[in-house]
């Protein structure tokens, strides 16, 4: 429960567009986050390759001779170089395209021509970057010494991951949706349905009312005086649910935590069987689940990094930050490995709910960081329906330069 929630403002105006602030920002989050990356199904033979960027770091993340995923800087330790270029694909070596110093899937320096003869090419590896995986999920943390451990971190969400399984899940779509705008402004939008009846008529034909009013006001919604009936609905799900054996829960980090992580369980409501436009199933049941049962799974890694899970797919949902007022969202849907497309999933139908909902996201946020942009701007006030962002403000603030 959220028992330091109370009402605060938007941030000042610079924190929204400055290039200083926007470096610290990277820093501090680059050091003590672990980034969800991707599904390691995206890298499944040796070689096989892609690059994470965030602000100006470039990490190539790849699939070694071990079958061991690990991730270097993408820096040639010559004259410093990218190396890959190309946003994903396969290499038996890594040679960079400058002088054609070259790299092995482990890093270290193979060749470097016309080099004095007392040159040491263990030397000269490629920089590592921390990166760990969790049932099928990469994370990264770009700190050069002692990165935040990794089994505290994952510590406990372990067990809302663990009912959907997502080592035995793949990828079936990806989209981007690059945003024009500060990354704390997309985290905020992203932390509140404040705006979900207004700007998501998609969004709401699928989620009870009651619910959308509470989403994301915080995991105490039951002790705030609005959305009393989802509150109840709540209550009798939790449970019946509990009675069956099933696994239910919540909880919610305050803004003197570490990642300022959340997880809950939590019905759809409104009849619908997974988070589909329609209610419907739209792939094979994956994970621990038998049957279709209406529940949804949310959590959130850290500010930067969710997951939105039904009994049929998820959806990872990650906000990389790219420059001030440059955001990659990268949406990437999981379903079942075995399930195949055309014959169990549609990926129009799996999509299209979030696939709308996203476009709806960047273009509000868009309009957001434009109106920020004003000179006139001053930090309003929050909701009620949203002292989640409230102890994300507080969150960032205790952590960035003031
Ligand atoms: S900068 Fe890479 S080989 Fe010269
Ligand atoms: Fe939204």
């Amino acid at each position: 429960m959220s028992s330091q929630s109370s009402f605060g403002r938007s941030l000042v105006r610079h924190k929204y567009i400055d290039d200083e602030v926007f470096a610290d920002d990277v820093r501090l989050i680059c050091s003590s986050q672990w980034l969800l990356a991707d599904h390691e199904s995206r890298i499944p033979d040796a070689g096989d390759y892609f690059l994470f960027q965030i602000g100006d770091q470039s990490v190539i993340v790849l699939r070694d001779k071990t079958q061991s995923v690990r991730a270097f800087h993408n820096v040639c330790r010559h004259r410093g170089s990218l190396i890959c270029t190309e946003p994903d694909g396969n290499a038996t070596r890594l040679v960079c395209p400058y002088h054609a110093w070259t790299y092995g899937l482990d890093g270290r320096l193979l060749a470097a021509r016309a080099m004095p003869t007392n040159f040491e090419k263990s030397a000269w590896g490629l920089k590592a970057v921390q990166a760990r995986i969790n049932d099928g999920l990469i994370f990264l943390n770009l700190a050069e010494s002692d990165p935040p451990d990794f089994e505290r971190f994952l510590e406990r969400l372990r067990p809302y991951l663990g009912i959907h399984q997502f080592g035995r899940a793949k990828v079936a779509v990806r989209k981007s949706y690059p945003t024009r705008a500060n990354w704390k402004l997309v985290v905020e939008n992203f932390l509140e349905c404040y705006h979900c009846k207004p700007a998501h008529q998609t969004y709401c034909s699928v989620h009870d009312a009651d619910k959308v009013d509470v989403l994301a006001a915080g995991t105490g919604f039951s002790g705030i005086n609005i959305g009393g009936g989802f509150a109840r609905q709540f209550v009798e799900w939790e449970l019946a649910a509990t009675a069956k054996g099933e696994f239910t829960g919540m909880f919610e980090d305050t803004p003197d935590s570490d990642h300022f992580q959340a997880a809950l369980r939590l019905p759809i409501g409104k009849g619908s069987l997974t988070e589909s436009v329609g209610g419907k199933p739209v792939a094979p049941l994956m994970g621990q689940f038998q049957d279709y049962d209406g529940t949804q799974t949310a959590i959130f890694f850290n500010p930067l990094s969710h997951v939105l899970a039904s009994n049929d797919y998820a959806i990872l949902v990650r906000f990389t930050p790219r420059g001030p007022m440059e955001t990659d969202v990268e949406a990437i849907w999981l379903v079942d490995a075995k399930a195949v497309e055309g014959e169990d999933y549609d990926a129009n139908l799996l999509t299209q709910l979030w696939d709308v909902t996203l476009c709806e996201d960047k273009e509000i946020t868009e309009n957001n960081q434009r109106g920020v942009l004003s000179t006139s701007y001053v930090p309003g006030p929050h909701s009620l329906s949203e002292t989640r962002i409230s102890d994300f403000v507080r969150w960032y603030l205790q952590r960035v330069p003031q």
